[in-house]
């Protein structure tokens, strides 16, 4: 048994989610165990690497893991959203999707260059997301040198599509 097999297992597969084919992985059976959840951000703080300014936690699922793990960290959160969810100026970041282009944005003011940023999301597949994510934090000058993810799926390529552009990846389930 490897170290987070109590978590995997709180973790269900649904078949043919959002369509036919997709073995989509369910994180809110995990949220629904207060022991499970509180484990998984203890064990994301214990894997953080240095002391850290801001949590930046990626719409929507990702704001939960970034929220709970700013506390522990001390740390603030960052939100980066969808485009046309935040009131302030924004700027943004462009990922291809299977069909089209999505964008992702973030409050222009919301870091001054060299803050130390962890980018978090519950998971990692592809890896289109969170390398638009550390597109646009590098924009604004932060210095992010860890992404952190509940769950990796390994055979998209994500992680170390991620791990290229230059930063640790950490995920307690692959
Ligand atoms: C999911 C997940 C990641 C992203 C991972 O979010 O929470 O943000 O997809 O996929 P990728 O590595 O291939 O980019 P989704 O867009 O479904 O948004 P949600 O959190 O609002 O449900
Ligand atoms: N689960 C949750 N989110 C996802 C998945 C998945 O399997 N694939 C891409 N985003």
């Amino acid at each position: 048994m490897s170290d987070n097999d109590d978590l995997k297992a709180l973790i269900r597969t649904i078949p043919d989610f959002p369509k036919p084919g997709i073995q989509f992985r369910d994180i809110t059976t995990l949220l629904l165990d207060p022991h499970g959840f509180a484990q998984a951000i203890m064990r994301m703080a214990a894997t953080t690497l240095g002391p850290i300014d801001l949590v930046a936690g990626i719409e929507a699922r990702g704001f939960i893991f970034a929220a709970a793990l700013a506390r522990p960290l001390n740390a603030g959160v960052l939100l980066i959203r969808k485009d046309g969810k935040l009131p302030g100026a924004t700027i943004a970041e462009d990922y291809a999707l299977e069909y089209g282009t999505d964008r992702i944005v973030m409050h222009a003011d919301a870091l001054a260059p060299g803050k130390r940023v962890l980018l978090v999301d519950d998971l990692i597949a592809t890896g289109g997301t969170a390398r638009a994510a550390l597109r646009l934090l590098r924009k604004a000058g932060a210095v992010v040198e860890q992404a952190q993810f509940l769950v990796d799926l390994p055979d998209l390529g994500g992680a170390d599509a991620l791990r290229a552009d230059g930063v640790t990846v950490d995920s307690l389930i692959a």
